[in-house]
C-alpha cells in the first residue's frame, strides 16, 4: 500500500520484557505488507546519540546525578528526532522505537526522583512535538524481566548502570509504566508480556493495526467494508 504519512510507534517496559524481539517480528510483517519500516532505539540511534548512549549506560554519568543523567538522555533524545525520526516519519516511515521520553519520566523522574516540572520541561525541549502515536507498553513482573534480561547477556556479564540497581526500584518502574497506560489512554496501550511470544505479538499487530486503519484512506476501518 502507498502510505502518505509515517508513523511513529515507540515500546516501553522494564528491563527483559522482550522489547526488542516484539520490535522485529511488528517490522517484518509491516515490511512484507509494503511499509517502510525503521527501526531505532534509544538512547542512541543517531550518531551524536550512540556517542552518549555509552557514557549513561557505562554508568560514566552516575556520579555527577540524576540531573546529569536526565540532560544527556534529553540531549541524545532531541539528536535522535532532528536527524532521524522526524525525517524518517516525514518520508512516510514507520518508525519503530526501542524506548523513548517515558523511559526518561519513569526511570529519571519517578526513580530518579527528579522534580516533575523539570522532566516535563526537559521533555518539551527535547521532542519538540514529537510525540508517539502510539506507545506500546510490555508489563511482566520486574524479577522475571531481569531474569531474562540476566540469561539474555550470559550469567558471567555485568549488568549496566540500570539493571544493577535494586528489584524493588524495578518493580517501581513497572508500577509508573502501568500508570502511563492508564494516565494516557489513548496513546499508551498495555500489553501483557507474561504470555508466549506469539501471542503478544498478536496483541501488538492488533494495537498497530487499529492505529494505520484510523490513520489512513486506504485501508477500511474496523468494522467497515473494504
Ligand atoms: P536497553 O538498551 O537495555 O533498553 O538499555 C537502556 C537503559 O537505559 C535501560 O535500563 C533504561 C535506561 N533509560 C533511561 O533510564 N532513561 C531513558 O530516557 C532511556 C531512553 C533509557
Amino acid at each position: 500500500m502507498t502510505q502518505s504519512t509515517g508513523l511513529f510507534i515507540t515500546f516501553e517496559g522494564g528491563e527483559g520484557v522482550g522489547k526488542s524481539t516484539q520490535i522485529h517480528r511488528l517490522a517484518d510483517v509491516l515490511r512484507r505488507r509494503g511499509h517502510d519500516v525503521l527501526v531505532t532505539r534509544e538512547p542512541g540511534g543517531s550518531l551524536g546519540a550512540e556517542a552518549v548512549r555509552h557514557v549513561l549506560l557505562s554508568g560514566a554519568a552516575e556520579e555527577f546525578g540524576v540531573r546529569m543523567e536526565a540532560m544527556l538522555f534529553a540531549a541524545a533524545r532531541s539528536d535522535h528526532i532532528e536527524q532521524v525520526i522526524r525525517p524518517a516519519v516525514a518520508e512516510g516511515t514507520i518508525v519503530l522505537c526501542d524506548r523513548f521520553m517515558d523511559s526518561s519520566r519513569v526511570y529519571q523522574g519517578i526513580t530518579g526522583n527528579l522534580e516533575p516540572q523539570f522532566i516535563q520541561n526537559l521533555e518539551r525541549i527535547a521532542v519538540n512535538g514529537m510525540i508517539p502515536d502510539l506507545t506500546l507498553v510490555l508489563d511482566l513482573p520486574a524479577s522475571v524481566g531481569l531474569g531474562r534480561a540476566k540469561a539474555r547477556e550470559g550469567k558471567d556479564a555485568a549488568p549496566d548502570r540500570f539493571e544493577k540497581e535494586e528489584v524493588s526500584t524495578h518493580e517501581k518502574r513497572r508500577e509508573a509504566f502501568l500508570d502511563l497506560t492508564r494516565t494516557e489512554p489513548e496513546r499508551c496501550k498495555l500489553i501483557d508480556a507474561t504470555q508466549a511470544e506469539d501471542l503478544v505479538a498478536l496483541a501488538i499487530l492488533a494495537e498497530v493495526d487499529s492505529l494505520l486503519h484510523e490513520g489512513t484512506t486506504d485501508e477500511p476501518a474496523k468494522g467497515q467494508k473494504a
